[in-house]
């Protein structure tokens, strides 16, 4: 396995496109979080990284795409709500969900009617889905249920050897994944909170659904599945109640830890402590960094400060909860 920096070696990238057009997995950089692509039209391609991921088959993928008109090279139709949130937010950390084109393969949707697109805002990413001369299928570079990796060394902490190149692009922008929002029904709905935030959305569409629809096969299953769980129990705790929490944590003699936003009041001594004061966004790329830096601290409890649900922390609460979920 490499792990190469197109910023210093230029072959990188075109090395990257050849090892995609002879069906092989690279993982490359997106401004959200590192992603594990294939050419989107090689059906085995995409198979491998079911495999290398242990991920579901329900489970479909994102196709990455290079500028807005090539969407219509996997979406046989765009609707207008989508057409109106792509002309503001791509490129950039939105995917929509669209009527798919039948010459896709059925595996990248898992077998839906639809598929989720999106035109990532990473120079090395939309180089090499132009290099490639075609679309990407990528899901987040993670074994399936693993926190979502935020740099190079995260992807091959998870891969190893398993994959021939890990583009380097250094640590990515957000840290969390896209939004993901259907736009196949007749109202649009948001399936997945993510980097553009849902008053983002909504200031450019007007209202739109939430969540799953009772009672209907999951219309995102890839929610379905308990996900970016550390090898630690995460444990969330109000702004209060960050010190309590953690003289509970620590009284059975756990190794415990602490993302907070504020400094912390108390003196105990932990196995690790990251404070991202200031902007939300900055708590928000520090939730998955935290969540492997923990796991290598050792840690067996980490404390994580919850935050109000608006803007980007709807994002952020929703990872945390899926952390912090029972197995
Ligand atoms: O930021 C991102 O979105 C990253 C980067 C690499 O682009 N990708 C990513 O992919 O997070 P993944 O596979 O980890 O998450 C994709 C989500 C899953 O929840 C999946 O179920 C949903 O999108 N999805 C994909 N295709 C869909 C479809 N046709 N209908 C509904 N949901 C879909
Ligand atoms: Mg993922």
């Amino acid at each position: 396995m490499a792990i190469r920096n197109p910023a210093t070696d230029p072959a990188a990238i075109p090395d990257a496109a050849a090892l995609l057009r002879s069906g092989r997995v690279v993982a490359f950089p997106t401004e959200t979080v590192y992603g594990l692509g294939a050419h989107a039209f090689d059906a085995d391609a995409v198979e491998r990284i079911f495999a290398l991921k242990v991920r579901p088959a329900d489970n479909p993928m994102i196709v990455h795409v290079g500028r807005v008109a090539d969407v219509g090279a996997v979406a046989r139709e765009v609707p207008e709500v989508a057409r109106r949130l792509l002309g503001v937010f791509a490129p950039g950390p939105l995917t929509v969900v669209l009527p798919r084109r039948d010459t896709l393969p059925d595996n990248v949707t898992a077998g839906l009617d639809s598929v989720a697109v999106r035109v990532p805002d990473d120079p090395i990413a939309l180089a090499l889905i132009e290099a490639l001369g075609a679309p990407i299928a990528a899901p987040s570079a993670n074994r399936s249920g693993r926190p979502s990796p935020t740099t190079a060394s995260d992807v091959a902490a998870d891969f190893g050897d398993a994959l021939p190149l890990i583009l380097d692009g250094g640590p990515t922008l957000i840290g969390l994944e896209s939004t993901v929002v259907d736009a196949t029904g007749a109202r649009p709905r948001l399936l997945r909170p993510g980097g553009i935030s849902l008053e983002e959305i909504e200031a450019v569409i007007g209202p739109i659904e939430r969540g799953e629809i009772a009672g209907e096969l999951a219309r995102s299953p890839g929610i379905r599945h308990r996900h970016y769980a550390p090898r630690c129990r995460v444990v969330l705790a109000a702004p209060g109640q960050i010190d309590a929490t953690i003289a509970a944590q620590s009284a059975g003699g756990a190794r415990v830890g602490v993302l907070c936003r504020a400094p912390l009041a108390g003196q105990t001594a932990l196995s690790f402590e990251r404070e991202a004061p200031g902007e939300i966004a900055a708590f928000g790329r520090a939730i998955f960094r935290a969540f492997r830096d923990a796991e290598a601290c050792g840690v067996e409890v980490l404390i994580v400060e919850t935050v109000p649900e608006t803007g980007l922390g709807l994002a952020i609460m929703d990872r945390l909860r899926r952390a912090a979920a029972p197995e």
